[in-house]
């Protein structure tokens, strides 16, 4: 495995930290780049000429922390280097599990952990994100702002096709005994040139998945069923801004932030996995961020180069670490990072 590591800023630092504790006691090595905000600030390079290319080249994966600095306020570095990483290597999916280890972690009073366990599909490069649009009368009465939201039928058909071929290999429909579920969310009744574009492309590449089953809600409703019935889900797909608030929901669902993997994919290109919070700079050097979110990350790191093994020994670990209550404050634990670290590293089965 020829991993990259880029731990970033704030507690992306220190998150970065434990998971690779893990990564060296699972027998693995790393590269590890300087790029972040204290890096900018002394050089005045966010990330430089030739990255991209060195990573796709050089590498397997990329292990990143966070980006993000109160003294940088415009957040330039953290745009070129982790929006750089997802556009230049284009990674189009961002794969977001919604897998919750324990019950004490759920934060819903009727559902189990054994409810929550489904994965958010966001497409990653397009829609309301590329920064089009105009702003005509600025602060008069009159001020109109239009975002341009853009869709394309490559792009939904590749995010299409990534969550069927997932859903196809997901282990949750298999052992239930039942097809494996591809939920489509939209707006196409109101959105109806991107979203009819969405729900045009999405039956056909279901016609070719005829194993799994095809659903369609609309974004709103599956907001409702994520909290109402959240069991019945097992792949949802749906566009860049939907999949950014549907999946902080998803991350709320398995027990917050501090505990939500994620990763930025191309199947068969490299890849970079983070966990989905930021760089928290309420938390940063205070040794009390929650570590398992980076650490869950390397394990989808793992099984994205084909070592579903470790995959799996991560999450026996963490999964009996929340068990012992072996966690961070924000899961009600008393351990530091580095604590929770190393018992995530104690409790390595195999
Ligand atoms: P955030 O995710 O950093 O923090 C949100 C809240 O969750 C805070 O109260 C924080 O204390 C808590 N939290 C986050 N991670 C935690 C952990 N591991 N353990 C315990 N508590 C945790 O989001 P926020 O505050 O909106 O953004 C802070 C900075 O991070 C900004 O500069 C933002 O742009 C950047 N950011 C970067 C991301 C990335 O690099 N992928 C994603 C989200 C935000
Ligand atoms: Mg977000």
């Amino acid at each position: 495995m020829r991993i990259a590591v880029v731990p970033g800023d704030g507690i992306g630092v220190e998150t970065t930290r434990e998971a690779l504790k893990v990564l060296h006691a699972c027998g693995g090595a790393e590269t590890r780049f300087p790029w972040g905000a204290d890096h900018f600030l002394a050089t005045g390079e966010t990330i430089p000429a030739g990255a991209f290319d060195m990573l796709a080249r050089d590498f397997d994966a990329v292990l990143a922390g966070a980006f993000g600095d109160p003294r940088v306020p415009d957040g330039r570095h953290a745009d070129e280097i982790l929006l750089g990483m997802r556009r230049r290597l284009d990674l189009f999916a961002n794969v977001r599990p919604v897998r919750a280890l324990h019950d004490s972690v759920v934060p819903l009073r009727n559902a189990r952990a054994s409810d929550m366990d489904f994965v958010v599909f966001r497409e990653n490069t397009e829609g309301p994100y590329s920064g089009r649009g105009r702003v005509a009368g600025e602060g008069t009465p009159e001020e109109e702002a239009v975002e341009e939201d853009v869709t394309t039928r490559r792009g939904v058909e590749r995010i299409c096709r990534a969550a069927f071929a997932f859903a196809e290999t997901f282990e949750k429909p298999r052992r239930l005994g039942r097809p494996p579920r591809v939920l489509m969310a939209d707006k196409h009744n109101v959105q109806k040139r991107g979203g009819g574009l969405w729900n045009r492309v999405f039956l056909e590449v279901a016609a070719s998945f005829p194993s799994c089953e095809a659903r369609h809600m609309f974004a709103d409703a599956l907001a409702h069923e994520m909290v109402v019935s959240p069991g019945a889900l097992d792949v949802v797909v749906t566009n860049n801004l939907f999949g950014d608030v549907l999946s902080d929901l998803g991350a709320a669902l398995q027990g917050g932030l501090g505990l939500a993997p994620s990763g930025n994919v191309n199947p068969g290109r490299v890849s970079v996995f983070e966990p989905v919070h930021g760089s928290a700079p309420d938390l940063a050097g205070r040794g009390i961020a929650n570590p398992l979110g980076s650490i869950r990350s390397l394990g989808m790191l793992f099984a994205h180069v084909g070592r579903a093994d470790l995959a799996g020994r991560v999450e026996r670990a963490v999964a009996t670490c929340l068990a012992a209550g072996e966690t961070t404050r924000d899961l009600g634990g008393r351990l530091s990072t580095a604590e929770a670290g190393d018992a995530v590293v104690a409790r390595l089965d195999g």
